[in-house]
C-alpha cells in the first residue's frame, strides 16, 4: 500500500456499501494501517539538521527579517513542461516532514502579519527523475549558500545530484528544481527550506482570526487547508495520496495556552531561558496522513475537557465563551457520537484525542481536520438562553458529519478529488444517523426529504448538472476542485445512494466498505430480491454516473408506468452531456394503494405495465412511500384529482413526509410542464387543516418561488391575501398551544412551524402578529439587557419588527449585532438586519459587508446574500456585485461554498430578458476576472433565468386567475 488506505476504484466505481462482509474488510484494512504506521515509525526525525543555519526562525530577534529573493520565471506560452501541469508527477513520494513554523501575531515593520518557517521533508524516489516538483503557492524563500531555494541531502550511500536551476512555478503552484543529475529509485532524499509567508485574514492556509476580548484586540493562527491550501502554509506534496508523517513544532508567544496539534503530549519549553520571549511547542508524530488534514492553531483560548473510552475530549473557545459555558453542549454530545460511530464502523477511534475548536473567522461551517476539528462559532458554541433548536440542530449535525469523517476520510481517504463526492456524500449521510443518536426525539431523519432531496432536486433537474463521480483528468486546477463542494457531491449520495440502498436493500448491519461488491454479497445472503439479471453495480452505477434524475409516471387507469429524465426546462434536453446509459435507471417503487402498503416492485425499463396499479372509483395510488427513491412521481389526472381529495378531506391517510412530497412533486412537475401549475397551487388549499411542519415547509419552499417571481408585479397583492388566509389557522394553533405565546412548543419539529407560522402570518400583513412581533422588539429596544423574545423566534421576529420600522430599530439591531457576547446571536441579526425596507439602509448595509471591521470576511457573501433576498434590497446587491466584482473575487473569493451561494443567491429573482442580457453582460465582461469555484454558478443562473422568463410569460395569467378566484372575498 503506497500511503495509507485510500478508497479505491473498482471497474470504474466507486461506491460505499452496507453490509456483513464490510466488517472483516475494515478491520483488515485497521491491521494494515497500523502495521503502515509503525513501519513509519521507525524512522523518527530530528529537529533541524540543516548545515545552513537559515536565521528566520531563530525566535528572540524579533528584529531578523527574511531575505526574500525569490525568482519566479513567469509562464508565458503554454508548455507541456511537469510544471505547467497541475497534477505532481509519480517520480517522488513523501515520508515525513519535519516544519517549524513561527506565526507573528502582531504586525511587522510593513504592517504585515507573517509567518517564517523552516521545513525539510524526507522523500523517496520511485522512478527515476531530475526533477522535484512540491506544490508551494504565496510563499517566499530565503536563499541557500548555492543560491536556490532548497538544500537537497542524500539519506542513503550515493550523493545526491546537485541542483541546476530553481524557481516557483505560481499559476501551478510549484517550487521546482532542475537537478543536474539523476535521483535513485529507491534512495531517500532530505528537501529543506526556508521561508516566509503572509498570515492574512484570507481564510486559507496558515492565516489569521481576530477578535476583541475585554477592550484587547487578539489574534488566532490557525490554518485551513482543504482542498489545496496546505502549500500555502509551507511546500508540500499537496495531494490526497501524497500521505506521511508530521512532526511539527511551533513558537509561539508565552502563555498563548492553547497551541494545538494533532496529538497531544506537547511540552512548552521556554527558548534560552528566556520565558518572556518566545516558546517552542512540540507536537507528537502525527499518524500518516494526508496533507489536507493538517491543522495547528495558535490562541489563547481557554478549553473544557471530558474523557470517553481513554479518548481525551476538548472544546476550545475565546475565553469568554467557554467562561459562559457555550462549549458545554458541544462537550456532551461528542463522546456519544464518537460511541455511536465506533461502533456503527466497527472500528475503534484512531486517534488517542479529539479536539474541536470554535473560530471567529473560519469560512465553511467546519473542517474535520485529524483530531483537531475546526468550525466557525455558529456550528459549535450554544447557549440555551440564546441559540434556537435550528441552531442546537445544526451544532449535533456538524459534529457528526465532522466525526464521521475520522474514519471515512481521513483513516480511509479519497485518491483524488474526483471521488469527493463519496466523502462528503458519506458524512453528509451519516451525520443524520450520528444526529440522532445524540438528540432522539428529533426524528432528524425525516429532514432529509427537505434538507437534503429537495435541496439537490433543484440543481439536478437543469441541464448544467452534473454526474456525482468526474473523471479523474476533468478535476486539476484548484478552483475546480473547490466548485466539486456543492449540492450534488454534498447531497445526492444521501439522497439516493444511501435512501436507494438503505430502503430497498433493508440491511440489518450498517459498516460500509468501499465496494458495491460487498453490498452485492450481503444482497445474496439476505435473500433481498433484485431485478431479474440486474446487480447492485448496474443499479447503482446508473444513479453515479448519470446526472440527473427521472420521474416516473403511473397511469392508474392502464397500469402503464413510464419513465423519464426529469428536467426543470424540458427544451434544454438536447444540451444534457450525452450518456452510456440514455438516462434510464432502475427504479425501485414502494407504494400504497388507498392508505395500504403494497409489495415493492421495480422499474427496470422505460415503460411497464403494472397492472396491480390499476384503480378505479375512489381508490388512489400514492408511490415513493417515505420519499425512499430519488425520483419523482406524476400521475395521470384522475388519480391527481383523487389524492387532491384525499388531502382535503382526511389528509392523514398519506404519511406526512409524502404530503410533503405531493406538494413538491407538483410544483416542480408543473414548473417543468407535466401538470398544470394551477394543479400545483391546489396542493395547497388543504393546508389550512395542515399542522404539521414538513408538508408546510414544502409548501413555502416552492410558494417562495411564486413569491421571487411575482414580488415586483400586480399578483403579489392577491398572493399576500391567500396566504394569510391559508396561515391564520395555523398561527392561531400555536397561539393557543403556547398559552398565547409564552411556552415553548415541545417538538422539535413543532417548534421550526411555529417560527414558520410567525414568520408567514407577519409578513403577509396580518395586524395580529405584527404588533406581537413589534411589541416584543419595542420592549427590548426599552431594555436591551432583557431580550423578551425567544431564541427559536428571533430571526423572524428581528426581521419583521426591522422591516416594519425605520432607522432607530435598524440601529438598534446594529448595535446589538456589535455586542451579542455569542456568534449565533450575530448571526441572527445579521439575517434581519438585510430585512429593512429602506433602500438607503440597505445600500449602507451592502458597503458594511466589504469591510472587514464591520462584517466579518467569511459572513460577507452570506450577507449580501441576505440584502438580495429582500425585494427591496435585490437590484441594490445586484448593482453592488457588479461594480465590486473584481474586488470581491480578489478578496472573497478563497471559499468553496460561498461563491456559488453569492451567484445564485442575488440573480435568483431574475425573470426578464433584461436582467439575462445583464447577467449574459456580467459574464462577458469579468472572463477575464473569472469566476473561480462560482463558475458553474453561472451557467446555472443563466439556463435558470432562461427557464424564469419562459415560465412567467406562460403562467401569469393563469396564476393570477387562480389567485383571484381562490382568496376569500370579504
Ligand atoms: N470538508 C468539509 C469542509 C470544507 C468544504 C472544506 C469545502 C473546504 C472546502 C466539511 O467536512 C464539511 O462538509 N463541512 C460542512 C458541514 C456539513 C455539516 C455539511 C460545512 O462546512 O458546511
Ligand atoms: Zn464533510
Amino acid at each position: 500500500m503506497g500511503g495509507g488506505f485510500y478508497i479505491s476504484k473498482f471497474v470504474g466505481v466507486v461506491g460505499i456499501v452496507f453490509g456483513a462482509g464490510a466488517v472483516a474488510t475494515v478491520i483488515a484494512l485497521a491491521v494494515v494501517y497500523s502495521q503502515e504506521v509503525a513501519k513509519n515509525e521507525a524512522v523518527s526525525p530530528t529537529n533541524g539538521g540543516s548545515t545552513i543555519k537559515p536565521p528566520v526562525t531563530t525566535p528572540g530577534g524579533s528584529t531578523v527579517k527574511p531575505q526574500i529573493t525569490t525568482p519566479v520565471i513567469p509562464t508565458t506560452a503554454p508548455s507541456n513542461e511537469p510544471w505547467d501541469k497541475y497534477r505532481l508527477p509519480d517520480t517522488l513520494k513523501p515520508d515525513h516532514y519535519n516544519l517549524t513554523l513561527w506565526p507573528r501575531l502582531t504586525v511587522n515593520a510593513q504592517d504585515l502579519y507573517i509567518f517564517t518557517g523552516k521545513s525539510y521533508v524526507v522523500f523517496q524516489c520511485v522512478k527515476e527523475t531530475d526533477l522535484i516538483l512540491i506544490h508551494s503557492n504565496k510563499l517566499n524563500y530565503t536563499k541557500w549558500g548555492d543560491d536556490h531555494l532548497a538544500k537537497l541531502s542524500a539519506l542513503g550511500s550515493t550523493p545526491a545530484p546537485t541542483i541546476k536551476k530553481s524557481w516557483l512555478q505560481p499559476t501551478t503552484q510549484f517550487l521546482v528544481l532542475e537537478l543536474n543529475g539523476k535521483l535513485a529509485v529507491g534512495e531517500s532524499y532530505q528537501l529543506d527550506t526556508v521561508f516566509v509567508g503572509e498570515l492574512a485574514d484570507d481564510l486559507g492556509g496558515f492565516y489569521r482570526s481576530v477578535y476583541t476580548e475585554e477592550g484587547e484586540e487578539k489574534v488566532v493562527a490557525t490554518t485551513q487547508m482543504q482542498p489545496t491550501d496546505a502549500r500555502k502554509a509551507f511546500p508540500c506534496f499537496d495531494e490526497p495520496a501524497m500521505k506521511a508523517i508530521f512532526h511539527i513544532t511551533l513558537l509561539h508567544p508565552p502563555m498563548t495556552k492553547c497551541c494545538i496539534m494533532i496529538l497531544i503530549k506537547t511540552s512548552y519549553c521556554p527558548l534560552f531561558s528566556f520565558p518572556n520571549s518566545f516558546w517552542r511547542t512540540s507536537f507528537d508524530k502525527t499518524k500518516k496522513m494526508s496533507t489536507y488534514l493538517l491543522a495547528f492553531i495558535v490562541s489563547d483560548y481557554d478549553y473544557i475537557n471530558s474523557t470517553n473510552d481513554n479518548v481525551l475530549i476538548r472544546i476550545y473557545a475565546r475565553k469568554k465563551a467557554i467562561a459562559d459555558g457555550q462549549g458545554e453542549y458541544a462537550l456532551s454530545k461528542t463522546g456519544p457520537i464518537l460511541k455511536f460511530f465506533e461502533k456503527y464502523y466497527n472500528a475503534t477511534y484512531p486517534l488517542p484525542k479529539s479536539d474541536q475548536i470554535a473560530l471567529p473567522d473560519f469560512n465553511a461551517g467546519a473542517m474535520e481536520n485529524w483530531g483537531l476539528i475546526t468550525y466557525r462559532e455558529t456550528a459549535l458554541l450554544y447557549d440555551p438562553k440564546m441559540s434556537s433548536n435550528s441552531n442546537k440542530e445544526r451544532i449535533a449535525t456538524i459534529i457528526a458529519h465532522e466525526l464521521a469523517h475520522m474514519w471515512f476520510g481521513n483513516l480511509v481517504t479519497l485518491r483524488w478529488w474526483n471521488d469527493l463526492w463519496l466523502n462528503e456524500g458519506f458524512a453528509s449521510y451519516v451525520e443524520y444517523l450520528g444526529a440522532n443518536e445524540a438528540e432522539p426525539d428529533w426524528n432528524i431523519k425525516d429532514l432529509i426529504v427537505l434538507g437534503d432531496v429537495h435541496r439537490v432536486f433543484a440543481v439536478d433537474a437543469l441541464a448544467s448538472s452534473h454526474p456525482l463521480s468526474s473523471r479523474e483528468e476533468d478535476i486539476q486546477k484548484p478552483e475546480q476542485i473547490s466548485e466539486l463542494f456543492d449540492a450534488i457531491s454534498y447531497s445526492k449520495v444521501r439522497s439516493s445512494v444511501f435512501s436507494t440502498y438503505l430502503n430497498t436493500f433493508a440491511y440489518d448491519n450498517t459498516v460500509y466498505t468501499d465496494l458495491w461488491d460487498h453490498l452485492q454479497m450481503a444482497v445474496n445472503s439476505t435473500g433481498t430480491s433484485l431485478p431479474t439479471g440486474q446487480t447492485v453495480h448496474s443499479i447503482m452505477n446508473r444513479w453515479v454516473l448519470q446526472m440527473g434524475f427521472p420521474v416516473v409516471t403511473i397511469n392508474t387507469t392502464t397500469g402503464l408506468i413510464n419513465q423519464q429524465h426529469f428536467l426543470l426546462d424540458p427544451s434544454t434536453a438536447g444540451s444534457v452531456p450525452p450518456s452510456d446509459f440514455k438516462y434510464e435507471w432502475i427504479v425501485p417503487i414502494r407504494w400504497m394503494k388507498t392508505g395500504v402498503v403494497q409489495q415493492q416492485t421495480w422499474l427496470e425499463d422505460k415503460t411497464a405495465h403494472k397492472p396491480d396499479m390499476i384503480v378505479t372509483g375512489n381508490n388512489w395510488i400514492l408511490a415513493n412511500l417515505n420519499v425512499s427513491g430519488y425520483y419523482r412521481v406524476n400521475y395521470d389526472n384522475t388519480n391527481w384529482e383523487r389524492l387532491l381529495g384525499v388531502l382535503s378531506s382526511h389528509h392523514e391517510s398519506i404519511p406526512v413526509i409524502n404530503r410533503a412530497q405531493l406538494v413538491d412533486d407538483a410544483f416542480n412537475l408543473a414548473r417543468a410542464k407535466y401538470i398544470n401549475t394551477t394543479l400545483a397551487l391546489r396542493t395547497t388549499k388543504y393546508l389550512r387543516s395542515e399542522r404539521e411542519y414538513m408538508p408546510w415547509e414544502s409548501a413555502l419552499d416552492n410558494l417562495d418561488f411564486f413569491y421571487l417571481m411575482f414580488d415586483r408585479s400586480e399578483i403579489y397583492g392577491i398572493m399576500q391575501t391567500y396566504l394569510k388566509y391559508q396561515i391564520e389557522p395555523l398561527f392561531k394553533h400555536f397561539g393557543n398551544i403556547t398559552g398565547n405565546w409564552t411556552e415553548v412548543p415541545t417538538g422539535h419539529m413543532d417548534q421550526y412551524n411555529q417560527a414558520n407560522a410567525i414568520r408567514v402570518a407577519c409578513s403577509t400583513g396580518m395586524e395580529e402578529c405584527q404588533t406581537l412581533t413589534k411589541g416584543w422588539y419595542s420592549q427590548w429596544m426599552k431594555d436591551s439587557a432583557n431580550n423578551p423574545i425567544h431564541p427559536n423566534l428571533r430571526t423572524t421576529v428581528y426581521c419583521s419588527a426591522i422591516a416594519a420600522g425605520g432607522a432607530a430599530e435598524w440601529e438598534f439591531g446594529w448595535d446589538q449585532f456589535k455586542a451579542a457576547t455569542i456568534a449565533i446571536e450575530a448571526d441572527k441579526l445579521r439575517s434581519a438586519l438585510a430585512c429593512t425596507k429602506q433602500p438607503w439602509l440597505l445600500n449602507k448595509y451592502l458597503e458594511y459587508t466589504l469591510d472587514a471591521n464591520k462584517i466579518r470576511k467569511q459572513d460577507a457573501t452570506s450577507t449580501i446574500v441576505y440584502i438580495a433576498s429582500n425585494v427591496v434590497g435585490q437590484s441594490l446587491a445586484w448593482d453592488f456585485m457588479r461594480d465590486r466584482w473584481n474586488y470581491i473575487f480578489t478578496q472573497y473569493g478563497g471559499g468553496s461554498f460561498s461563491f456559488s451561494n453569492l451567484i445564485n443567491g442575488v440573480t435568483k429573482r431574475f425573470s426578464t430578458e433584461f436582467e439575462l442580457k445583464q447577467l449574459k453582460q456580467f459574464q462577458a465582461d469579468n472572463s477575464e476576472v473569472g469566476f473561480g469555484s462560482g463558475t458553474l454558478a453561472v451557467s446555472q443562473s443563466i439556463e435558470r433565468t432562461t427557464a424564469n422568463i419562459k415560465w412567467v410569460a406562460e403562467n401569469k395569467d393563469s396564476v393570477q386567475t387562480w389567485f383571484t378566484t381562490e382568496v376569500p372575498k370579504e
